[in-house]
């Protein structure tokens, strides 16, 4: 069945590239006609989430990669969301984004979103994952330029098939999991990143808090 409604969750504790992603996927779903609507899953009171859940016959989650898992403080929100909450009838995706330029580390995590869509009774239409997520910088999609062409052209094969009613296909999940800039690259530039993020708060990259000691 084609939905009607859909709902964006920024599951970031930060309102940086998770809710890039979900505002771009919100715009590209509202071009095609569907009603939708943003929300934070932080500090967003439950009631006012349960009621968005309730309007929206299709929901996708933005969220971080945070340790290989999702953010702890969204865990909390999703599991109060599945004791209260029946999804049957509704239909779920997510879409996550992980420092690491191989998007494959987010594996795991969505493969945690699909048992959370799973058990609330959703249908599961799939996870996106993108590596790289820093490079977006808290900007809109439209303004990252031509480093993020495949994951724009990943998303728009998405939101196609969420318009459809359909399971986010292969395509999208190939398009948005491609590396952004050759692996060697963004170790530089990350390295450059960090090392300047040191410079300013006064440390050197590889002080150490103790010492390690032979025995
Ligand atoms: C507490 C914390 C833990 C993180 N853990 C990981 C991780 O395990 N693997 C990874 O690739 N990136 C990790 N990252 C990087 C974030 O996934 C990345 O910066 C992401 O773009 C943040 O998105 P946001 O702006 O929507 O919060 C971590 C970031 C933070 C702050």
């Amino acid at each position: 069945m084609k939905p009607r409604t859909a709902l964006l969750l920024n599951g970031s504790p930060r309102r940086e590239n998770s809710l890039a992603l979900a505002s771009y996927l919100s715009e590209l779903l509202a071009e095609k006609g569907l009603e939708c609507e943003t929300m934070q899953a932080y500090r967003t009171p439950l009631n006012d989430l349960l009621s968005a859940l309730e309007k929206a016959e299709v929901v996708v989650l933005s969220f971080p990669l945070y340790v290989d898992s999702l953010p702890g403080g969204l865990t909390q929100v999703l599991e109060e969301i599945a004791r209260q909450f029946d999804g049957q009838g509704r239909s779920f995706a997510a879409v996550v984004n992980c420092g690491f330029p191989e998007s494959g580390q987010a594996a795991v995590s969505l493969g945690i979103a699909e048992s959370f869509a799973r058990t609330v009774g959703f249908r599961w239409l799939g996870g996106l994952s993108m590596g790289a997520g820093p490079s977006m910088g808290g900007r809109p999609i439209s303004e990252c330029g031509g480093m993020l062409r495949n994951v724009i052209a990943g998303l728009k094969v998405a939101a196609d098939d969420i318009v459809q009613g359909d399971e986010i296909s292969d395509e999208a999940v190939r398009l948005v999991g491609m590396p952004l800039v050759p692996h060697l690259v963004y170790r530089l530039m990350a390295g450059q990143h960090f090392r300047t993020q040191a410079k300013k708060n006064g440390a050197k990259i590889y002080d150490r808090t103790y010492e390690w000691k032979r025995r």
